[in-house]
């Protein structure tokens, strides 16, 4: 009977558990508006190609665009007959080649405000290098009889404007288009107007209803929507942020599955799920397009209202009757915004590296991080006190784990009042960072954007006088519910309240604050517990009378934006800032970093972290990561070391865990086994098959923080590595972590491939996404080998190797032909490594050649904008290492010097067998013998290594292999 009811409880216990956890770990999908439950986009994907009726018309050069207005084509057949207001479009070129298009409404006309047009995004050097155009040619279309108007744009590029119906589109001189928009004639702009006493139309127009929550509509609907075409396309990428796959999935179109638009709208979405087109934090609304016949191109529509973008699936328009102008395989996108103006631009490539460029170029470029921030950070939500904080520094020293950011989440506040601190959990927070600073580590706190309404609170009292916050509909103060209860926002668009924001950063404002703390941005969507679909109402006024739904997805920016200002003006304004952000938008790259929001402790989410931080990338975002671990639930042991160890070449590499969790320091993850087993002991008693269990289990744990260990510090010997990419992304805009394609423009195989991922040019890594695998499939690309990180063994390109896994690394390879700088020596933060000497690692290729560069600078000033780096190339080939300087001296003359040496050189592959290696100019000489290819690796002594060459990192030097 006893057992029988055991049971019973048991039972009962289990099911009460699984309810709990499949209420808890569930995605509230009835909470957030699909496309159907949004007018604009209903309407809008309810319309059929060929409906745009607008032609262009009065074409002409003004101020060196081409202008045009478009109207509908009636009136042209009959000019009395005036059924809607013009739209005036304009087209403009710049001299990296990229077409800018704008349509809005005609200032002429009356509109009764004027659209939202995103401020503080575009960089004033891409204004500055606008072509005056100073004519246009005239030609007939052959396809449909129509006048085109066409513009030169570059050096085998122009771009045409066809007149009736209207149509723009780039194309190379030979005739292949590139990209073109409303070639399928679905254009539709939605004018704004005035509700009139007697205005009975359509109600949907003035006033939308979505749980409870009312949108008034005062302008009516004013939503645009267009088709965009891109040509020599096998595949589209880019528009993050959605859990899904690097590839975009076609949404509709025959034998798709049909699925939600892909939706730009930043929301603070709770446990989202793994494989979705549903829009989480961020929104940036730039398309890529790539393929094998073509290449790359791009497709940017600067506009920050809630956007829903559909993938066209091959024949979609198979009635439609158009047929466009080319044999070249196209994918069609259809583009559709609530608000704003048409602020479109057209990128040619035609490599992806040259279509990050253009992009930065108008976006601006990632700025370039601290070099501590490259490093590894421990996050949790939360660290209790004092105690807590000083308990896991310590521990990373005893475990010998180098970590350089320890994070204090939100209840490390009082009463999450941004700005101040608990004091009896933190009473000495200036002591507390001095103690982290003093081991080279760093501090980063929270503040989010949500200002607690309390009146004794300063930061309310100062925001309510001066009239700083977002206004609801009826310009009362906005009141909303987050974190610290009813909560009002600064209304980040304005850019004195920006500059007010800013100030709080400061020494003296923020107390308790000192120059090692960083800042962290969260909950900046704005997320609103109690707004519709967890986010301030669409007709929320901003600054200047701008409705919330038209900077909706860019406040985040504009906060993150603000905080990042404060970090360059407290001090001597000469410390580069650090500020995370989980709300992006475009631009967001020249401000800081990134992460993924609050994925779950699920395998799924640790594979589609990789696609989703590729995605961000190829977007500009190249400083950006993921919750390793998994941000809810508790990670099985094997998951959270895969995450460790996939993490550790993320561009940004944080731990971090919901409150809930269990404690997961990286010594302590396996504590819950040692739990269970001490329960056990108290009915086993203390036998010895039971003591030798606890001995067994003990040595896993040690065996799993030696994993853990492993992955952080693989991280920490390629931080020079990791450092020269964040550089070359600063420069060029080329993400730190790109698709495989990237680097393979040509290789069809890594199209869709995303589970693996380059690190720069020189490093493949892949993931183990599953539960004991046994073996994983890994395709490395190109004609060249590949060489393991860790062994050093020898894989052939060009095709797909069955690898059996280890528990531990996940696969990664060095490409022959590169060369990688290394720092080896173990420390307990990067800021202690800046004096070690480094070491190459050199993967010959077939040629006996490799190439490769450092980055070196101060590591945290901006000194580097003024010259003083250091960076060099290296070189090998016919049996000779060089290294030469790339840095240029035009850039103001300041200077940076380190004494730093290489004190290794590993040849990998290399053919013959030589004995000693020459130093020129000094003509020393230094000893080669065979080496391991890691100090403390356990086996091999296989490679030829070059012994204490000792030579200048910063010097021109030959060192030639006799
Ligand atoms: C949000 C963040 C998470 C943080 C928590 C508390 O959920 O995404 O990272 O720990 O808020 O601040």
């Amino acid at each position: 009977m006893k057992t029988q009811m055991r049971n019973l409880t048991l039972l009962l216990f289990l099911l009460l558990l699984f309810l709990l956890c499949s209420s808890v770990l569930s995605w509230k999908k009835e909470e957030f508006r699909n496309c159907n439950q949004t007018p604009f986009c209903k309407r809008a994907r309810a319309r059929n190609p060929g409906s745009c009726s607008l032609s262009a018309r009065d074409i002409r050069i003004e101020n060196g665009d081409l202008k045009a207005k478009l109207l509908p084509r009636e009136d042209h057949q009959n000019p009395d007959q005036v059924h809607s207001k013009p739209l005036i479009l304009s087209l403009s070129v710049n001299g990296d080649g990229i077409l800018r298009l704008k349509i809005d409404e005609d200032p002429n006309s009356d509109p009764p405000k004027k659209r939202f047009e995103v401020p503080d995004v575009i960089v004033e050097e891409f204004d500055r290098k606008k072509l005056w155009l100073q004519r246009h040619s005239t030609e007939v279309d052959s396809s449909s009889s129509s006048k085109s108007s066409v513009v030169f744009l570059s050096d085998g590029y122009e771009a045409v404007l066809r007149h009736d119906p209207f149509e723009v589109y780039v194309r190379e001189k030979g005739g292949k288009r590139v990209i073109s928009l409303n070639s399928h004639g679905l254009f539709d702009f939605e004018q704004l107007k005035v509700k009139k006493q007697d205005d009975n139309g359509d109600d949907e127009d003035w006033e939308e209803k979505f749980r409870g929550h009312t949108d008034t509509r005062p302008f009516g609907s004013q939503s645009i929507s267009f088709d965009v075409s891109f040509y020599g396309a096998d595949f589209v990428y880019g528009i993050p942020e959605h859990a899904t796959s690097l590839a975009l999935k076609p949404t509709r179109g025959p034998g798709v599955e049909e699925s939600e638009p892909y939706r730009l709208f930043n929301l603070d979405v709770f446990e989202y799920v793994h494989e979705s087109p549903f829009g989480l934090y961020g929104s940036i609304p730039f398309m890529i397009s790539h393929g094998k016949s073509r290449g790359t191109s791009g497709f940017f529509w600067l506009n920050s209202a809630e956007m829903q973008i559909d993938v066209l699936g091959a024949g979609w328009d198979a009635e439609s009757g158009i047929s466009l102008p080319s044999s070249q395989s196209r994918i069609d996108t259809f583009w559709m915004s609530e608000a704003g103006v048409v602020d479109a631009f057209f990128f040619i490539g035609p490599g992806p590296k040259d279509v990050a460029r253009q992009y930065t170029s108008v976006t601006g470029m990632p700025s370039l991080p601290q070099l501590f921030a490259t490093a590894y950070h421990q996050c949790r939500w939360n660290y209790r006190d004092e105690e807590d904080v000083e308990n896991v520094d310590s521990k990373f020293d005893e475990h010998d784990i180098p970590y350089d950011v320890l994070w204090l989440d939100i209840d490390h506040t009082d009463g999450k009042r941004y700005f101040t601190w608990d004091r009896v959990l933190f009473p000495h927070p200036e002591e507390m960072q001095r103690k982290l600073s003093a081991k080279g580590r760093h501090m980063v706190t929270i503040v989010d954007p949500h200002i607690k309404r309390d009146d004794s609170y300063f930061l309310h009292k100062e925001a309510s006088q001066k009239g700083y916050y977002v206004k609801d509909a009826n310009g009362n103060v906005y009141d909303g519910w987050c974190w610290p209860g009813s909560s009002s926002y600064p209304d980040m668009l304005n850019p004195e309240i920006r500059s007010w924001w800013a100030e709080k950063f400061s020494f003296e404002n923020y107390v308790g604050s000192t120059p090692s703390l960083y800042i962290w941005n969260d909950m900046n969507e704005p997320s609103v517990f109690n707004g519709p679909e967890v986010t301030m109402p669409r007709d929320a006024l901003h600054h200047g009378g701008v409705e919330h739904r038209e900077v909706h997805n860019a406040y985040g920016y504009y906060f993150h934006m603000a905080t990042s200002d404060g970090l360059v003006k407290r001090g001597d304004g000469n410390d580069r800032p650090f500020v995370l952000s989980r709300a992006v938008f475009a631009g967001s790259q020249r401000i800081g970093a990134v992460w993924t929001g609050d994925n779950t402790a699920e395998w799924e989410h640790l594979r589609v972290s990789v696609p989703m931080i590729l995605s961000l990338g190829l977007t500009g975002m190249s400083f950006s990561g993921a919750d390793v671990g998994g941000f809810f639930g508790n990670p099985e042991t094997e998951l959270l070391v895969r995450w460790y160890q996939i993490g550790a070449f993320y561009p940004f590499f944080r731990a971090h865990a919901h409150h809930d969790t269990k404690r997961r320091e990286p010594w302590l993850f396996g504590m819950a086994l040692k739990y269970g087993v001490g329960c056990a002991a108290g009915v086993q008693l203390m036998s010895f098959t039971f003591i030798t269990q606890v001995l067994v289990i003990m040595q896993n744990l040690e065996r799993n923080t030696e994993l853990i260990r492993d992955a952080i510090r693989m991280r920490y010997m390629l931080l020079p590595y990791f450092y020269t990419l964040f550089r070359e992304a600063n420069t060029t805009g080329v993400p730190v972590a790109r698709p495989l394609w990237m680097e393979f423009p040509s290789d069809e195989a890594t199209f869709i491939n995303d589970e693996a991922f380059m690190v720069g040019n020189s490093l493949l890594v892949q993931g183990i996404y599953s539960e004991r695998a046994k073996h994983v499939s890994v395709y490395l690309p190109g004609k060249e080998s590949w060489y393991d990180l860790r062994t050093g063994a020898v894989y052939k390109g060009g095709m797909t190797h069955k690898l059996e896994v280890t528990e531990e690394t996940v696969p990664a390879f060095q490409r022959a032909g590169t060369i990688i700088p290394r720092k080896d020596r173990f420390r307990r933060s990067s800021t202690q490594m800046v004096n070690d000497p480094y070491t190459l690692v050199i993967a010959l290729n077939s040629s006996q050649k490799a190439e490769g560069e450092l980055y070196i600078d101060d590591g945290r000033s901006f000194a580097f904008t003024k010259g003083a780096y250091i960076h060099r190339r290296f070189v090998f080939t016919d049996g000779k290492l060089m290294s030469l300087n790339l840095a240029t001296s035009a850039l103001g003359g300041a200077q940076f010097s380190s004494e730093c040496v290489i004190e290794r050189i590993i040849l990998l592959g290399h053919s013959a067998v030589p004995k000693i290696a020459l130093i020129e100019p000094d003509d020393k000489t230094a000893e080669i013998e065979l080496g391991p290819l890691f100090l403390k690796s356990r086996r091999g002594n296989d490679f030829l290594t070059i012994r204490r060459p000792n030579l200048p990192v910063a010097g021109d030097w030959t060192i030639k292999i006799l």
